[in-house]
């Protein structure tokens, strides 16, 4: 929403983009529209107008008409286990009409084909930059401004966590006390467990593949060895010897047509460009049959995940324009 209100100017006069917010919506603060539109900044500290007794929405497709929307955003939190309730947000709003831009992996992971082909028979856009690598350009990469490359595979680092707590075990912290330090730094969850099991890196591992190599692969198909089990003295005798452990994403195509994908904690040389991503910054190295192209984004704050869902509503609203 800061985004949004700080690039109103630029979206006007570079797009022609007007834009009000007609609803927001989240358990705490249930739903709330109002057609005429909100304001976004009083929106952030969940000031709202109280809708009349018995008036205000009482789902997400009465929510959506209510708030004659054009465009919904879905940022709800990550449910791996089935993409819910976020797949059945972006389905009602491509069903009314609206543009669907997530932030949210599950419903790729679990209803992508479903998704893209409800919003192609709909004519509406169903895009999802921000998933993987926040604001940094993947998947609106492939095919626009590669067109006709066969990806065979890809090899990064996506999970900022796991990178934190490897970097500060090389300085000599002990697991529990890296997990604290990330903690601090407001880079780790209270619980860490998603992360430090490796379940984020094989979520988006799965987005990709799913998404890019058009292969439907299941969650439980990613190879998937969390960072709990390296030691600090491993790490020390890694670097010793020259190389670095980080948290790696894989995957490969197999002879068979499949995709063999994998998250596990690998030793790198120093001279592997993974190996010097340090801290929060993330990478992806893609593996084309006409060339390798490696995409870094360097310490990314909440504002580059923002980016990506703004990124995806200008291409939406100009796309369909
Ligand atoms: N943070 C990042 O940098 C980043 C980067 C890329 C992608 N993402 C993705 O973006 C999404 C949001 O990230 P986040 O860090 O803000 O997650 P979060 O801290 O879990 O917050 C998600 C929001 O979703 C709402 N919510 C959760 N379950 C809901 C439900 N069943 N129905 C309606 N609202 C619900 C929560 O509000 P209530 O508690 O009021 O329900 C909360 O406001 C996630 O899917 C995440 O994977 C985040």
């Amino acid at each position: 929403m800061r985004l949004l209100a700080a690039k109103e100017a630029t979206l006007r006069h570079e797009f022609g983009i007007e834009w009000k917010l007609t609803g927001v919506a989240s358990r705490r603060i249930g739903w709330v529209a109002e057609a005429k539109g909100l304001d976004p900044i009083a929106a952030l500290g969940h000031g709202f107008p109280k809708a009349p007794e018995g008036t205000a929405p009482r789902n997400v497709r009465e929510w959506l008409t209510a708030a004659r929307a054009d465009v919904l955003f879905e940022a709800s939190s990550l449910n791996r286990h089935d993409g819910q309730p976020a797949t059945d947000h972006l389905k009602a709003a491509l069903e009314s009409g609206a543009h669907a831009i997530s932030a949210n992996k599950g419903p790729i992971v679990h209803a992508y084909a479903e998704l893209r082909q409800l919003a192609h028979a709909k004519n509406r856009k169903f895009l999802f930059e921000s998933t993987v690598m926040d604001g940094a350009p993947i998947f609106s990469m492939f095919p626009h401004s590669l067109p006709a490359v066969e990806l065979r595979g890809f090899r990064g680092i996506l999970n900022s966590t796991t990178n934190v707590v490897l970097t500060e075990m090389e300085k000599g912290l002990t697991l529990d006390e890296a997990i604290k330090r990330a903690q601090e730094i407001g880079v780790a969850e209270t619980d860490p467990s998603n992360d430090l099991d490796g379940w984020d890196a094989a979520v988006k591992v799965a987005v990709l593949v799913i998404v890019l190599m058009g292969v439907p692969i299941k969650l439980e198909d990613v190879e998937r060895v969390g960072i709990r089990t390296v030691t600090p003295e491993q790490v020390a005798a890694a670097r010793a010897a020259g190389m670095r452990y980080k948290l790696i994403c894989r995957a490969a195509r197999t002879s068979d047509g499949g995709v063999r994908a994998s998250v596990r904690p690998q030793q790198l040389p120093l001279s592997d460009t993974l190996a010097m991503r340090e801290g929060t910054t993330s990478v992806l190295r893609f593996d084309m049959d006409v060339f390798g192209l490696t995409v870094v984004e360097h310490k990314p704050g909440v504002i580059a995940t923002a980016y990506g869902l703004l990124a995806d509503f200008i291409r939406a609203v100009k796309d369909s324009a």
